[in-house]
């Protein structure tokens, strides 16, 4: 696996394989991977010659400084992962290039995709992923590049960026891989304690007794909200950042769910900040999702 810290470093490599004819499959990350980033690295894998991996922790994407400061970083074991998953190119950039002195452009996205859930709750966040990831594409050169549903909110605003700014990338979606318990693999759930961690298992376990409900035909959407509240308030500091119906693929809210709807919530566990959702009824997103 090569490795390289420099832009120059990471544009030259892309060059060369796409001048040798090979294509390229991209995964951005931002370390401390688990499974879940690595099916995504699989299926990048199984569709391209050529698989580059980022792990760079976004700065411009945090809109708490102690969730920046806290970040897991684990290196040295991504890179084993990595290696082993057989991935040709690591590239680990620098704030120092990726946001150099005198740094001022920025991607600005509008429209519903931007009125609710993450948007709302984590003002400036998706700013930051469209911005950085539109710096990653524009050097690595991917043509397919890979993102996982756990993230929707963020995967519909890359989608719809690739296509508004006419990028010539296939964007995959991964489905949302998970512990044996239920709970989504999240880099930040190496920060939740034992207790923390049964804690955790409120959200999924919610978003289910929500999605059955719904199956049996309840549609009114505080009620099956009131589910997801209901499983995690029973716990001390466990706080709901939000729990909302939307419709894809606008992820406008939605007061009656129906056709095309997910579940989204965001909570906190003792102050670490997980989300997960559900596409009711079984719904399926609108971008390619692989299974
Ligand atoms: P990060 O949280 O490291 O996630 C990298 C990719 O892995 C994202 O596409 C995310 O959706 C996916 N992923 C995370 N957990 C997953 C799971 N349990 N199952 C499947 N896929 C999962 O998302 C980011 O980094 C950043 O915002 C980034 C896009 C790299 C921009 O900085």
């Amino acid at each position: 696996m090569e490795e390289f810290t420099t832009i120059s470093g990471q544009r030259a490599w892309s060059l060369e394989q796409r001048r040798a004819g090979k294509t390229i499959g991209f995964v951005p990350t931002m370390g401390a991977l688990h499974e879940g980033h690595l099916t995504l690295v699989r299926r990048a894998r199984e569709r391209c010659d050529r698989v580059v991996v980022s792990v760079y922790v976004n700065p411009t994407q945090f809109d708490n400084p102690e969730d920046l400061a806290k970040y897991p970083v684990t290196l040295e074991q991504d890179r084993q992962m990595l290696a082993q998953e057989g991935v040709d190119a690591l590239w680990l950039p620098t704030s120092g290039e990726m946001y150099p002195d005198g740094y001022c452009t920025f991607v600005e996205l509008v429209g519903p995709l931007m009125e609710g859930l993450c948007a709302v709750a984590r003002p400036g966040h998706f700013r930051g992923v469209a911005t950085v990831v539109a710096k990653l594409f524009n050097v690595v050169q991917p043509d397919v590049a890979v993102f996982g549903q756990k993230d929707l909110q963020q995967v519909m605003i890359i989608s719809r960026m690739v296509a508004d700014l006419n990028l010539p990338i296939e964007v995959v979606v991964g489905p949302t891989v998970r512990e044996p318990d239920g709970l989504a693999m999240s880099s930040r759930n190496r920060r939740l304690s034992v207790e923390s961690r049964a804690k955790a298992i409120g959200l999924p376990t919610g978003l289910e007794l929500a999605n059955r409900a719904f199956k049996q035909g309840e549609t009114n959407s505080l009620k099956l909200t009131e589910l997801v509240y209901n499983e995690l308030l029973v716990h001390p500091g466990v706080e709901v950042d939000y729990a909302n119906v939307v419709k894809l693929p606008k992820l406008e809210e939605a007061e009656t769910a129906g056709e095309a709807c997910v579940l989204a919530a965001a909570v906190f566990i003792d102050g670490i900040r997980l989300i997960d959702h559900v596409l009711l009824g079984g719904a399926s997103i609108p971008v390619k999702v692989d299974e």
